[in-house]
């Protein structure tokens, strides 16, 4: 069988700006990843973590190799991924930085334990996940962290934090599977809220 060579030419036009208007349209999951030992800590919130293997149990997460978490986590060689429910916008908060808030100051308000690895994880996040780092992919502006898992928490709790357009967006398993069944089954089966 004859190879085909086919020369494909990368559109390099295309702006930062654009990009990042693509971008907000997905909406991704809000997460809090932390970083350090003792008082030796920082953490931030994230969009970019993702699953990658189920076995063994791995994620990635994408990370700006200018955060404050990013040489603790080169450092200490572990990190914790806290998922958030709906209203723990202000924790959201607090990670991104906002108000100036740095280091410990960011774990201000809420509870936390440490587990295998020594990283803080929220006592009531959706589920905290303690890690080891396998891997660092430095790329632009960021780094691609693998993270093998150690230890996991999952709370009953069903109302998660996603982020879109900008904007935090409470997606409750209960409330808007009702929604869903309204919009999406014929009327006589849909289950409707008395
Ligand atoms: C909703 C949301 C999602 C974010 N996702 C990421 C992400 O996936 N990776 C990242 O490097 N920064 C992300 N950021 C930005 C970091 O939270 C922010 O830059 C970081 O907390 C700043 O940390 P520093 O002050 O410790 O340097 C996100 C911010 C918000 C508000």
């Amino acid at each position: 069988m004859n190879s085909i060579v086919c020369n494909v030419s990368i559109d390099r036009g295309v702006s930062a700006g654009d990009f990042r208007q693509a971008m907000r349209r997905l909406t991704g999951g809000v997460s809090v990843i932390t970083a350090g030992i003792g008082w030796d800590i920082s953490g931030m919130t994230v969009t970019s973590v993702s699953s990658l293997s189920v076995d063994p149990p791995a994620l990635i997460v994408s990370i700006n190799r200018e955060a404050s978490s990013w040489p603790l986590m080169r450092r200490y060689g572990f990190f914790g991924v806290n998922i958030l429910t709906s209203d723990q916008i202000d924790i959201a908060d607090r990670f991104t930085g906002k108000g100036g808030l740095k280091g410990t100051e960011r774990f201000g308000g809420a509870h936390w334990t440490t587990r295998v690895s020594g990283v803080p994880l929220l006592t009531d996040a959706l589920a905290a996940i303690d890690c080891e780092v396998e891997d660092m992919v430095e790329r632009h502006s960021h780094a691609i962290v693998i993270g093998r898992v150690l230890d996991v928490a999952v709370s009953t709790r069903t109302a998660a934090l996603a982020y879109w357009q900008g904007q935090y967006v409470a997606i409750d398993r209960d409330e808007d599977a009702l929604k869903l069944a309204d919009v999406s089954l014929p009327a006589s089966r849909s289950t409707r809220r008395t």
